[in-house]
């Protein structure tokens, strides 16, 4: 009797430490949607190809998940991105999210260490009336949660996305787009220049 419940017992124990089948099964999805579609340009590990393209390693995975199905709907517009998730499902954009967050981010080259100054001063404190970067990205820039990670981020990714959040063209919360509206070409640059650098 107590034979047969101990040897149960052990055998439940043993099936709670195999791996689960359904964890295999996501690892699985992932890496053939990584090795078949978002490689080419973010890389294996979201460590992008060309600086037109954002690195992913690192990014919080509720920010990444949100952007995915912002591309899917439409309401972030992307020619690139949206056939990439057009047919892919809630739970495929967090099985990616996971992954890219569980990346670590890397260390990266700065850029003119004069203009970085600039862009220090401006995230951190502001322009005019507009709320200083950090009070949300958080002073190293490493964000949280919906908050996107700028620390490491391309310079030239930064820019394109400060220019377009000003044109209103990607959406973006008041508070952020008042704090980028008072922007100009230099401060963009300069922040840039700055975020990029930072790990
Ligand atoms: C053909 C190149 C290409 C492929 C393939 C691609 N992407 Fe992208 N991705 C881009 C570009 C370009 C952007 C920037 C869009 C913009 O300017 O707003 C981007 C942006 C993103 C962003 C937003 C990053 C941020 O910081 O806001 C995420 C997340 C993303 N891609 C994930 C993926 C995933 C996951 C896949 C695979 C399913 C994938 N991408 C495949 C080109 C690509
Ligand atoms: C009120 C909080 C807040 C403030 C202040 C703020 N941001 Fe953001 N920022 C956000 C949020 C939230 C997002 C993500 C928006 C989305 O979901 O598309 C974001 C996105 C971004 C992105 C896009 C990153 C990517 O990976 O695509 C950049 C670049 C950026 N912010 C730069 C700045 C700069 C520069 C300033 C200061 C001039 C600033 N932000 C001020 C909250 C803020």
């Amino acid at each position: 009797m107590y034979r047969a419940l101990i040897s149960a017992w052990l055998a439940g124990l043993a099936s709670a430490l195999l791996p689960q089948p359904a964890l295999a099964d996501d690892s699985a999805r992932v890496n053939e949607l990584i090795q078949t579609r978002c490689f080419v340009c973010h890389g294996l590990n979201g460590e992008s190809s060309t600086p037109a393209f954002p690195r992913l390693s690192g990014q919080h995975a509720a920010y990444t998940v949100r952007q995915l199905a912002d591309f899917k709907s439409g309401r972030r517009r992307s020619d690139s991105m949206k056939p990439m998730v057009e047919d892919l499902s809630d739970k495929d954009f967090e099985l990616l999210g996971a992954f890219f967050q569980q990346q670590p981010a890397l260390a990266h080259a700065g850029g003119d260490p004069a203009l970085a100054a600039q862009g220090k001063k401006l995230f951190l404190e502001g322009k005019g009336s507009g709320a200083a970067c950090a009070t949300c990205h958080g002073t190293s820039g490493h964000g949280a949660e919906y908050v996107p990670r700028l620390a490491g981020q391309h310079a030239q990714y930064l820019v394109k996305q400060m220019q377009s959040f000003k044109d209103r063209e990607r959406p973006a919360p008041a508070v952020l787009a008042k704090a980028v509206a008072g922007l100009n070409e230099r401060d963009i640059q300069a922040l840039a220049a700055y975020l990029s650098g930072l790990k």
